[in-house]
């Protein structure tokens, strides 16, 4: 059984397209996948009731297909196999899930064969996955779900862990929406194509919280940290990626004590991340946000 996890932006989604830095850590609970010879290749998502078989997909162009043949394809595998994938992970949700699913077959198919990939070779690798559902996927997603951690990703110079002071408490909350990466990606291309000096110096005002943040992780500084999530959001509001639900969210959290919150992933709907000052707090935002409706759970990151 092989497992991939999940992530988390903490500062940086969208800027990161843009060749800034975000910061991100992979979450406790993920994708785990088996991988079995067979005798035709099939694909079936536990969780979404889903199963598909690739290659002999007449009419089928679905996205999941096209991902699986491609994954496939990079990875030189040609025999028929069987392939299952279950998730602790909602899809949609900007938690990493589509990168975890890649990363968690890949390690399945390394299972299979005995090849051991490293972590940057099976971020790659799933790379062809992701480019199906997403165009220009920066490669945070696919390396956070493989190297796992806490860190700084920018595109061309890869993941430089950090050492958290203390481990982080996190609360993270569904939208009850879920949103397409690829359409907000493009819906912010929209903007840059229309006013690129706008959007160039928002991307930029967020490579610098994200930077900000990575010392205030380093040095315990949490309010900090929860200011400098409070400002990414703001930026990423500006650039319309925040919903009205999220608002809502957002509320909640500084209400029952949240030091900052923000969007997490793509937006448009999917997740919002709350930091907390200890597991007390935590839990009354989560409690909270539960009785206000939304799919909610505590996630301790950083942790040595
Ligand atoms: C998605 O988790 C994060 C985005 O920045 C897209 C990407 O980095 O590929 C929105």
């Amino acid at each position: 059984m092989a497992f991939a996890p999940g992530k988390v932006i903490l500062l940086g989604e969208h800027a990161v397209v843009y060749g800034r830095t975000a910061l991100a850590c992979a979450l406790d609970r993920g994708i785990t996948a088996t991988a079995e010879r067979s005798a035709r290749t099939h694909l079936r998502l536990e969780p979404w009731g889903l199963s598909i078989t690739p290659f002999e997909r007449g009419d089928d162009h679905a996205d999941i297909t096209l991902a699986t043949e491609a994954l496939l394809a990079a990875y030189g595998f040609g025999e028929p196999v069987s392939l299952f994938v279950s998730a602790q992970i909602p899809a949609g949700n900007g938690l990493g899930c589509s990168a975890a699913i890649a990363v968690a077959l890949v390690r399945a198919l390394d299972e299979l064969t005995g090849a051991a990939h490293t972590a940057d070779e099976i971020a790659d690798l799933s790379l062809a996955w992701e480019r199906v559902f997403h165009g220009t996927p920066s490669g945070i997603d696919t390396t956070i779900a493989s190297r796992g951690g806490l860190g700084l990703f920018r595109t061309g110079e890869g993941f430089s862990p950090i050492l958290a002071r203390h481990p982080l408490t996190l609360v993270v909350a569904s939208s009850g929406t879920t949103s397409s990466t690829k359409t907000m990606v493009e819906h912010v291309a929209t903007q840059h194509a229309r006013n690129p000096e706008r959007v160039e110096r928002a991307m930029e005002s967020i490579d610098a919280l994200a930077r900000n943040a990575s010392l205030a992780v380093e040095h315990g500084r949490l309010a900090e940290l929860g200011a400098l999530m409070d400002l990414n959001h703001s930026l990423l509001a500006s650039l319309m990626l925040s919903t009205e639900r999220l608002e809502t969210l957002r509320g909640i959290a500084r209400e029952h004590g949240a030091l900052g919150s923000k969007l997490t992933g793509a937006g448009g709907g999917g997740a919002l991340v709350a930091l907390a000052v200890d597991d007390e707090t935590a839990r009354a935002i989560e409690v909270a946000l539960k009785a206000d409706g939304s799919e909610a759970f505590v996630v301790k990151v950083g942790a040595p």
